[in-house]
């Protein structure tokens, strides 16, 4: 595990949605550099930024045209050499997006290899020839829609793509690619990053006989979205092979050497199969992706969340919630109520073993932007009608008042929302204690001030039903989040003369004799200053 690690809190930027030093209406680098002060007082570690390498955009920099340079969209090398250095200085460490399952059709490696059959970077991609009778060479379907293979006119061989046909496959049954990212990741740990979060890192290996995969339900109910369509198989051919491991094995050596981090985004539900990646020597952590998917379910997230921690204890990194998912506001109901519970379920998630993630906005108990359909620029959206795709959650971040809402001087890439109002930004938070952006940043201050409980991953489940959860942390710390069934707050029993340490809502009380008074949608952290009995709720 790199030194910098444990205990540390990271903080997720989509950096075309951050800030906007140009006023070209797209977030860039120097954006993001003006804004490390308040990224260092709101209490974070880390930052990971989302790819901002030359691309055409195709999937908004997922489709990553050279792996050593900066778009001009974002600005230059240089402005990312600044950022790091200054970031370093202000004791921030910086994550970068590696992107190692598919290059752009416009990187040059695809470029030579789509020039010929016999050309240098041919086997850099994954080329079949058509089915038997013709067609695809198998019924492997695209994250994003239509299938996984496009037709290469020229050579009359398809070439494969989980994601749009803009997104080729890289072969990573070809040693050469090996070799090309090992550079890449050289480069990049050189030039100062502290780790890489890896993409769609469940993905890279694909089953060697190209199988088809099994059809889950027969008759198919009728899909008409990606999600569905993609749904309708069990992914066992190209997705999570066993062979994907030994990639992140053979990075190991080289990032460790530099104190960095392989964060991987393995999209794996199963806690025990996410847990292969984490044991020993594969990646140092791994989002816990099934924590962004849980209902507001006291027993739904109990089971989850323990679960992932018996499997992989403090390699997990939680995520509160992404670019590709709901802002956890808007997934546990929306409005106050939805932000009341985003922040108490962080709490939580910030005192479990492993790293806890905010995605940008969280802490200001935002919601996600409510745009229209002519206003779509993700390509879910704009290849499957009707689905309204990421955009709702890439909304520019809203820093203050006014036009542009500090965002931009210009008009933003996506609207922020119609739902966007002034109480949302940074600027009307800040000072504010009972805003989202106050009690998250005291959150973070008292999660600093008990980092020594918090750093193992020593835990106990206090709670085993109830709509109560509870944790006890190295002997020293309770932890309860009280997710609510209709009978109002609820009374847990400590040992008399604990402090509370934190309180995710000012209704939350600890009575002189030791009880906790926690109102439904709330969270407490407690210090004990005696041997806990346990809670009775
Ligand atoms: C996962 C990324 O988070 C998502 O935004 C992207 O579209 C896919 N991987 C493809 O790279």
């Amino acid at each position: 595990m790199p030194t910098w690690w444990s205990g540390a809190v990271g903080y997720e930027i989509y950096v075309r949605s951050f800030a906007d030093s140009t006023g070209d209406g797209v977030g860039d680098l120097p954006g993001i550099r003006s804004r490390l002060p308040y990224l260092v007082g709101l209490g974070v570690d880390a930052i990971w930024l989302t790819p901002f390498y030359p691309s055409p955009q195709a999937d908004h920099g997922y489709d990553v045209a050279d792996y050593l340079d900066v778009d001009p969209t974002f600005g230059t090398l240089a402005d990312l050499q600044a950022l790091i250095d200054e970031a370093h200085g202000l004791d921030l460490r910086v994550v970068i997006d590696l992107v190692p399952n598919h290059t752009s059709d416009r990187h040059p490696w695809f470029q030579d290899a789509r020039s010929a059959t016999d050309a240098e970077h041919r086997d850099f991609y994954v080329w079949k020839d058509p089915a038997p009778g013709g067609g695809p060479p198998n019924n492997w379907v695209s994250h994003f829609g239509g299938p996984a293979w496009t037709l290469d006119e020229a050579s009359g061989q398809y070439y494969m793509h989980l994601f749009l046909p803009e997104q080729p496959d890289l072969n990573w049954a070809n040693p050469a690619v090996h070799e090309a990212f090992e550079q890449v990741l050289t480069t990049w740990f050189e030039r100062g990053v502290d780790g890489v979060r890896i993409d769609v890192a469940h993905s890279l290996v694909e089953d060697p006989d190209f199988r088809d995969n099994p059809e889950l339900e027969q008759p198919f109910p009728e899909a008409t979205s990606t999600q569905l369509i993609f749904d309708r198989f069990a992914h066992i051919h190209d997705l999570d092979q066993d062979g994907v491991l030994d990639i992140y094995r053979s990075w190991r050596a080289l990032a460790d050497a530099h104190d960095a981090v392989l964060l991987g985004e393995v999209f794996v539900l199963d806690p025990v199969r996410l847990g292969r990646y984490l044991a020993g020597d594969g990646l140092h952590a791994g989002f816990c992706f099934a924590a962004l998917k849980v209902a507001w379910e006291a027993d739904e997230i109990r089971d989850t969340l323990q679960a992932h921690v018996a499997a992989s204890g403090d390699a997990l990194a939680w995520p509160l919630s992404s670019h590709d998912d709901p802002h956890a506001a808007t997934r546990f109901g929306g409005g106050p109520l939805g932000a009341e519970r985003s922040l108490a379920y962080f709490t939580l998630l910030a005192c479990l073993p492993g790293v806890p993630f905010l995605y940008q906005g969280d802490e200001l108990g935002l919601e996600d932007g409510v745009l229209d359909t002519a206003s779509a620029q993700d390509p879910i959206a704009l290849r499957n009608p009707g689905v309204a795709g990421r955009d709702p959650v890439r909304t520019p971040m809203p820093w203050q008042p006014g036009p542009g809402f500090g965002f931009t001087t210009g008009d933003p890439w996506l609207p922020f929302g119609t739902n966007r109002r002034d109480e949302h930004t940074m600027l009307a938070q800040s000072g504010d204690p009972a805003s989202p952006l106050e009690r998250t940043r005291e959150l973070l201050q008292v999660r600093r001030e008990l980092a020594e409980h918090l750093r193992s991953d020593d835990i106990t489940w206090l709670t085993d039903e109830g709509a109560v959860i509870a944790i006890e942390r190295g002997d020293e710390l309770v932890v309860a989040l009280h997710v609510g069934d209709g009978d109002g707050p609820a009374e847990i029993e400590l040992p008399a003369g604990c402090r509370l340490a934190y309180a995710s809502a000012a209704e939350v009380y600890l009575l002189d004799d030791g009880r906790l008074l926690l109102p439904e949608d709330t969270a407490a952290i407690v210090e004990l200053s005696t041997e806990p009995e346990g809670p009775r709720t």
